[in-house]
């Protein structure tokens, strides 16, 4: 089977599908792989690299319309979808649920599509779940991003001069964002508080070195298929009185609390920026989906009474190197368990195919 990587094409996007050495694992497991020229480059995968590895580099229009596998790291636009052949396979994201009209293209072209952010979040699949390799780098990035942006140092310093405290970070959403985002905080020496609406995270901040805030209220936060599900107004508002102390002493707050398929939950408004220590900074994790706090702005740096908000959409892509080479290992994962050299097994009913595949020989199976 022939797999193609085409270069993607969304605006700040530098994150290429399959890095050259999972290519070369998949050329010797019996695959073909195709890739067009320059996609690798702002991951810094030159094409000399694909074509060490074994790749061949052929023109876009040839791969979407010859290859029998796609793998990309963004939906696909219009145009491409039109070029791609009739009964070909693509992996890729695509946010089902907020991309209708591509899902009903794509099920018109008779492309049967595996989602990349659909993968269960069930043990065995662990090792395909792009979001969870993509968001761990994320929340690194995201303490790098402020700490550079402080006018302060992370950690305790005793020096000659006198005594330095450490920075005081502030985390919402305990996920794989949030975790890795307090691992990096502690390393670098600062202190680390951490709220969350799962209250089984306390155990992990805290194995981190983290402080978990505590909210105090008998409403358990309902978990559905490893997702939160939203909570009440009056537990957002429990949860404020609660963090309001570590906000307003914060240097650094990183927000990464997700509620899937709704607008991120706004967790700080403008009067609570207001009472923020200037020169403080917020990186909103959560400003691709509405932010979670009420000044951010997507895809901007903006300063607010004194409070800098870092607002990058996609953070993976500024570590694309790593970003790629990870979702590529996720690629090859789900590939290892879909397809043989040979084709796809089609196990229509069996978990990880039910969850991912959104199109198949022209239906459209699912649209979360
Ligand atoms: P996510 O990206 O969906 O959400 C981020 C975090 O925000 C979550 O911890 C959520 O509880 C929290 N949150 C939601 N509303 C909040 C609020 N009002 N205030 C504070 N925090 C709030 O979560 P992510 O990172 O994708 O992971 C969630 C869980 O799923 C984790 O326990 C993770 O280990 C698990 N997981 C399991 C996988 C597997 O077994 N294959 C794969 C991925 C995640």
């Amino acid at each position: 089977m022939k797999i193609a990587v085409i270069k993607e094409v969304r605006q700040g996007e530098n994150r290429v599908a399959l890095s050259p050495s999972v290519s070369q694992q998949l050329i010797k497991a019996g695959y073909e792989v195709w890739v067009e020229p320059s996609s690798g480059y702002n991951s810094n995968f030159d094409d000399a690299a694909y074509e060490r590895a074994g790749c061949k580099l052929v023109a876009k229009s040839q791969l979407l319309a010859e290859a029998d596998i796609v793998v990309k790291v963004n939906a696909p636009d219009k145009q491409e979808i039109e070029s791609m052949r009739q009964g070909m396979v693509l992996i890729s994201y695509l946010y089902a649920g907020f991309n209708q009209e591509l899902v009903q293209q794509l099920a018109n072209k008779k492309v049967s599509v595996f989602s990349m952010d659909a993968i269960p979040r069930i043990s065995r699949a662990q090792n395909m779940d792009a979001l969870s390799s993509q968001a761990n780098l994320a929340g690194y990035k995201a303490v790098i991003l402020g700490a550079a942006q402080l006018t302060k140092i992370f950690p305790l310093l005793m020096t000659a001069a006198g005594t330095v405290t450490p920075s005081r970070v502030l985390i919402y959403g305990a996920g794989v964002a949030g975790l890795q985002a307090v691992a990096t905080a502690k390393r670098l020496g600062a202190i680390v508080e951490v709220t969350d609406v799962r209250p089984e995270t306390k155990e992990q901040v805290e194995s981190l070195g983290g402080k978990f805030i505590e909210v105090k209220t008998d409403e358990a936060a309902k978990v559905e298929g490893g997702y939160a599900k939203e909570v009440s107004a009056e537990y957002l508002a429990k949860q404020k009185e609660a963090v309001n102390k570590s906000l307003f002493q914060a240097d650094l707050v990183i927000t990464t609390a997700l509620v899937m398929g709704k607008k991120a939950p706004i967790l700080i408004t403008e009067e609570q920026v207001k009472q923020m220590k200037l020169g403080s900074v917020i990186v909103d994790m959560a400003v691709e989906q509405g932010g979670n706090c009420a000044l951010s702005e997507l895809d901007k740096t903006v300063v607010k009474n004194g409070v800098t908000l870092i607002g990058i959409g996609n953070l993976p892509s500024t570590l694309a190197t790593n970003a790629s080479e990870l979702y590529a290992k996720n690629i090859q994962n789900l590939l290892n368990h879909l397809a043989t050299k040979e084709g796809f097994k089609w196990e229509l009913e069996e978990e990880i195919t039910k969850g991912t595949l959104i199109t198949h020989q022209g239906n459209i199976l699912t649209r979360n």
